[in-house]
């Protein structure tokens, strides 16, 4: 299994590219199931997760073929299988979302359930509910969602929780409905825009995507497009955070700062210096950084995808915190890890209090998860001496050629097989 060592200790300096969201791609893939024509994509990032829902979409049937540009075909004229495998599902939760599309095209849908999740119990109650409402008869049998339906009604879906594959399966579902779907409560976070979009280019009528009612008047079918992925902002975030820690300057290319609000305030907030013009953002911090509280939620407020990241920086500023998670309830498996670095943080509840410490100490740490996997890296590269992080795997299902990034801007980490 692949480690990462880093050497800690240098000011990150230099620029980057941003490579495409993840979060978007996930859902995005998926919808190609919608159409019997061919979905173009563009800027799809290189990432495990990636190549975990290609080998799903490849096993259902579909035809898949990548470009000299790096762009992608997706073809799912006849499929072979109406069903996402255990094997599958429990490497990627993500996978749930070929159930909608899936249900809303062919009328029927075997998929796993998900299982337990290091990050807390994640259920997929709301996506089974919406169904339901749709008009699909839903069974759960050995272990697997078994859905089925002559074809799918509109109808209005209140959602008692903010769910962001909920929502995107749903509004999947819902393009192929007979009548309209109001889904209230929605999440309203950049990704389900993302895919709005795509849809809406393949044809689908769908409004108020990024607000908390998205309404969805079914058509008979969807067609081909091209549509290129939106940058990664959890991607763009980490880099930011990492320079702040590292007092350092970094320039990121191909991102997207309207969708950062949240994230820069609090760097701001820790005394970063911060500027933005549509697609890239400039950040340099010339003293330690100040302790910053932190309160997750659903967007446009603070991203539970960066809370790992600013625990970070917190454990090496100056002052106290409190780092609050609302969103998943085992979400402090970061800690303990850091702990080993010499971080001084307190867990009560779901709050960390994390009392700033003069410097952190390189040692071995295991990743157990994918943005506590970033964190060590972040504490990893002002820690004094070398930080060996194990079981990295789940770095590379998030972020493209980490190391290959953090060296281009000075950083010394070394990927050891
Ligand atoms: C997505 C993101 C993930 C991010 C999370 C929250 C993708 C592929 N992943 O995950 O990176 O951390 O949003 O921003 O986009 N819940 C239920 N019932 C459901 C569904 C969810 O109770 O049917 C709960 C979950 O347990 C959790 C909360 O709702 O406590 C939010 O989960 P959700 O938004 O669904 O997360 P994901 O879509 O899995």
């Amino acid at each position: 299994m692949d480690k990462l060592a880093i050497q800690g200790g240098t000011r990150l300096e230099g620029e980057i590219c941003i490579s495409g969201a993840k979060n978007a791609a996930l859902p995005i893939l998926c919808a190609a199931l919608l159409t019997e024509e061919t979905l173009h994509l563009d800027n799809l990032p290189k990432l495990r997760d990636i190549s975990t829902s290609l080998t799903l979409l490849g096993h259902i049937g579909m035809q898949i073929s990548l470009d000299e540009t790096g762009g992608i075909d997706l073809q799912a004229a006849r499929l072979d299988r109406l069903e996402a495998p255990y094997s599958l599902v429990k490497t990627m939760r993500a996978s749930i979302l070929v159930l909608g599309p899936l249900l809303a095209r062919y009328g029927e849908a075997r998929v796993s359930l998900p299982g337990g999740c290091a990050i807390g119990s994640r259920p997929v109650d709301l996506h089974i509910k919406g169904l339901k409402a749709m008009g699909a008869e839903i069974s759960i049998e050995h272990g697997y969602i078994h859905a089925k339906a002559a074809r799918l009604q509109g109808a209005r879906i209140f959602m008692d929780s903010v769910t962001v594959t909920g929502t995107e399966n749903l509004m999947m579902a819902a393009s192929l409905a007979q009548g309209t779907t109001t889904l209230e409560n929605a999440a309203r976070e950049p990704e389900i825009v993302d895919l709005a979009n795509c849809l809406i280019a393949m044809g689908a009528d769908i409004s108020g995507a990024g607000t908390d009612t998205v309404r969805i008047r079914g058509v008979g079918r969807l067609h081909g497009a091209r549509f290129s992925i939106m940058p990664d902002r959890i991607e763009t975030g980490t880099y930011l955070v990492a320079a702040a820690m590292t007092q350092g300057k970094i320039k990121l290319r191909q991102t997207r700062t309207d969708t950062l609000d949240a994230v820069i305030e609090k760097l701001r907030e820790a005394g970063a210096k911060i500027s933005c013009d549509q697609d890239t953002i400039t950040l340099s911090m010339d003293r330690r950084p100040s302790a910053v509280n932190i309160k997750t939620a659903p967007y446009p407020a603070f991203p539970t995808d960066m809370q790992a990241q600013f625990m970070a920086m917190n454990c090496i500023a100056e002052g106290v915190s409190s780092i609050t998670e609302t969103i998943f309830e085992n979400r402090f498996m970061h800690v303990q890890e850091m702990q080993r670095l010499g971080a001084n943080i307190e867990i009560e509840g779901n709050t960390a209090l994390v009392r700033g410490v003069d410097k952190l100490e390189g040692a071995m740490v295991m990743a157990t998860d994918l943005r506590a996997s970033a964190s060590l890296v972040l504490a990893a590269l002002v820690a004094e001496g070398e930080t060996v992080i194990e079981r990295i795997y789940h770095i590379d299902r998030g972020y493209e050629r980490i190391e290959e990034k953090f060296n281009q801007l000075g950083a010394h980490v070394k990927r050891v097989h």
